[in-house]
């Protein structure tokens, strides 16, 4: 029998023999599937516990009844049997390339791939198979008890008023994860917000408006944790130091955000350039798994993701590797009013093109009326020809829930003066009962505190043993 080393070394894949037994997650098992037509299953250990259901729904997936055989046989068998193109299909869980390194069972011990390398090994399987990747940490299988032990992470900077971008692309996102997994953790982001240079006492106001408007936004902070990122000791910043070290610098200039930034001032602070790697920090420390977030932090995260596997490269795994989670359709990014092709943002100098969360109905009506449109009277959404009507009917989208295609519907023949007012009323209705919750929740703001402090105790453990592991890694 040619096992995984004759295979790979016959194939000229590279790999390594390791030295040391791989850590929990890392060594991935396979199951053998029969039914029709015979298929691999391989299968990240963090995704396995419902093995029952991801049979399920992969025989959903392949159209195909499909029974595990022997779930310990091992890879060589896949690949012999591909190779001889005995296999019809290979399932893969995206899940696995999450792993810096990937591990296989040898008779000698454990082989040592890195995920292009694995890709490279499936791609020459697939030559007669067929190969799918499916990402089943998310799919409807994933039960409950995965779900359990998924953390959730999000931060927002207490840096101005908060607009509807931050309800609609990060705020309604986090209400739904907090209802789904029971350890998610928001906090606010006040050192990022200090690369701004606030007034302290402007900072402090920002602190615990911010604090208090999530709460109104109906936030069950008692189920999740919600906490300031300057309040656990320095964790953060410290854990952002080993990830400095390891950050090549012409990275940080390429970010998008770094360069809009630096473009208005005439002298750039080091923090606004090295905010991405504190980011990371904020990630990493909690073991992150999943990080709701809008558009415009894609960028960072896929900083962040590749900060994390080059210290477990460097280091031996130590961090959980995060996905972004975002919004699908418009309100993923919701733009500026007056115009479509800028970002909606609670720093903008120009308050007309931003719903504030706290804006009285008055305010709404006039800037939802003299929101930019255009001279077109059909209602349709373009993102290139016509961003300020696509950001109309998004944001209306993301308030609603209806489809695109009912809310064309809904407007026919009517242009945009009826859609505006729908949407105004719509925004009045939605933002009342927030306006209410501010007023009742600013009124006691010991609760706010405790809210804060409460969170801080929480996740402080966490925080704590990931940094003492990951100093511990670098030699510390
Ligand atoms: P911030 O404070 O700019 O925004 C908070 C959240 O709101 C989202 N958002 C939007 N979504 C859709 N449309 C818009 N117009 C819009 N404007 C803002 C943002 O994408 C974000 O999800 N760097 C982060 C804070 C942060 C963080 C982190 C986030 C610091 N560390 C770690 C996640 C994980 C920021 O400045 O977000």
């Amino acid at each position: 029998m040619m096992t995984n080393k004759d295979w790979l070394k016959s194939a000229g894949i590279p790999f390594q023999i390791a030295t040391q037994a791989p850590e929990e997650g890392a060594c991935c098992p396979i199951f053998f599937l029969e039914g029709e037509k015979k298929g691999v299953l391989w299968i990240h250990p963090d995704n396995c516990d419902t093995q029952g259901q991801i049979l399920r729904e992969a025989s959903r997936l392949l159209q195909n009844t499909l029974v595990p055989l022997d779930p310990l046989e091992g890879l060589e068998h896949a690949l012999a049997a591909a190779v001889k193109g005995r296999l019809s299909h290979v399932v893969v869980d995206e899940t696995l390339f999450d792993n810096e390194d990937i591990f296989l069972e040898d008779p000698e011990g454990y082989i040592r791939l890195t995920p292009s390398n694995l890709r490279q090994a499936l791609n020459l399987m697939t030559k007669k198979s067929q190969v799918r990747f499916i990402d089943f940490s998310t799919t409807a299988t994933s039960a409950q008890k995965n779900k359990s032990r998924k953390r959730v992470l999000s931060g927002i900077q207490p840096s101005g008023d908060m607009t509807l971008g931050n309800w609609l692309g990060a705020v309604e996102l986090w209400k739904k994860q907090i209802e789904e997994y029971p350890n998610c953790y928001f906090f606010l982001a006040d050192l990022h917000s200090l690369t701004v240079a606030p007034e302290p006492e402007e900072l402090r106001e920002r602190i615990r408006k911010t604090a208090t408007l999530l709460l109104a936004c109906g936030l069950d902070m008692e189920r999740a944790a919600m906490f300031r990122q300057s309040q656990l000791g320095g964790v953060h910043t410290e854990l952002a130091w080993l990830f400095a070290c390891i950050t090549p610098e012409g990275r940080l200039e390429q970010m998008t955000q770094f360069k809009e930034k630096a473009q208005k001032q005439a002298s750039v602070g080091t923090g606004l350039k090295i905010y991405p790697i504190l980011m990371a920090a904020d990630i990493a420390i909690y073991q992150s798994h999943l990080v709701p977030v809008g558009d415009d932090q894609r960028q960072h995260l896929e900083l962040a993701r590749e900060i994390i596997r080059k210290f477990n490269s460097r280091y031996g795994h130590t961090f959980v590797v995060p996905k972004a989670l975002v919004r699908e359709g418009s309100t993923a990014r919701v733009m500026d009013l007056t115009d479509g092709t800028k970002k909606m943002s609670k720093s903008s100098t120009n308050t007309d093109g931003c719903i504030y969360l706290l804006d009285s109905p008055e305010d709404i009506n006039r800037k939802i009326k003299r929101a930019k449109t255009d001279a077109i009277r059909d209602l349709y959404p373009d993102s290139l020809e016509r961003p300020e009507t696509t950001n109309l009917l998004g944001i209306y989208q993301g308030l609603t829930g209806l489809s695109m295609e009912a809310i064309i519907a809904e407007f026919e023949g009517q242009g945009h003066g009826a859609l505006k007012k729908a949407l105004t009323e719509c925004l009045i209705a939605k933002l009342e009962p927030v306006r209410k919750r501010y007023a009742q929740y600013s009124a006691d703001p010991g609760y706010v505190e405790g809210v804060l402090a409460r969170g801080a105790e929480r996740v402080y453990p966490i925080a704590a043993e990931t940094l003492s592991k990951a100093k511990e890694r670098v030699g510390l």
